[in-house]
């Protein structure tokens, strides 16, 4: 099936900007699929912990990316026949994923994947490079950003309601980290796409954020 007419919405942004939940909701009321495009990284990095492969191995983690088995059920994660929802949002599996998407190959070993959840009526896809490198042409392309404290505060309370432990010092360092490593890579870096609309969500709740992007997204529909 050809499937360049089935419209993208690409929202990407840094770590704990809100995009994920941003994401998820804007599909829902569209009634559109979903990418976590970041935990395909999460599990690419959680199956390479586990194995013990080295983390400047490319060519293992490249070939671990290319083979994942991994399926979206829902909101939940399987990698073979585990759910591992709750594994990969762990802080050590992010922190891996950060740096192994440093890695040209297993970028790329993972584009057939994502591309494949380009599926009528349509997609709402979540990440770094999804308006940049992954979907360059989707019809609106969002980049959700909010202040590193704004971000770590929500982070915070994530990991906390998920019974994981947390300090605020450490996750501000880690974040900042995170930022720096993800927009300075030399591969489809952390950056708006130049037809980007960009969106600071530090003082909104996530459902106002939502109705900013459907707000977006009509127009294009408008203008088509
Ligand atoms: O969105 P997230 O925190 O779940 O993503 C985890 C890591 O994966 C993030 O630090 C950078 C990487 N990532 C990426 O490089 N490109 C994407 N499209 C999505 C995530």
């Amino acid at each position: 099936m050809n499937t360049t007419s089935v419209p993208v919405i690409a929202i990407d942004g840094p770590t704990a900007s809100g995009k994920g939940t941003v994401a998820h909701r804007v599909a829902e009321r569209l009634g559109f699929h979903y990418l976590d495009s970041g935990a395909l990284y999460r599990l690419t990095a959680l199956s390479a912990l586990r194995r013990g492969i080295d983390l400047k191995d490319e060519h293992a983690l490249a070939k671990l990316a290319a083979g994942l088995p991994c399926r979206f059920v829902g909101e939940e994660v399987w990698l073979a026949n585990e759910n591992v929802t709750a594994a990969i949002r762990a802080e050590e599996v992010g922190n891996t994923a950060s740096k192994i998407a440093a890695l040209p190959n297993v970028r790329h070993a993972l584009v057939g994947l994502q591309l494949g959840f380009r599926t009528t009526p349509g997609l709402v896809a979540d990440g770094r490079d999804m308006g940049t490198v992954i979907f360059p042409h989707a019809v609106l392309k969002i980049f959700l950003t909010a202040s590193v404290e704004a971000r770590a505060q929500r982070r915070y309370k994530q990991l906390i309601d998920k019974g994981f432990s947390a300090n605020m010092q450490d996750l501000l360092k880690d974040l900042r980290e995170r930022d720096e490593r993800d927009s300075k890579r030399a591969i489809a870096p952390l950056k708006p796409a130049d037809d980007a609309h960009v969106l600071d969500t530090s003082g909104m709740t996530a459902e106002e954020a939502v109705d900013c992007v459907l707000q977006h997204y009509a127009e294009v529909k408008k203008s088509a």
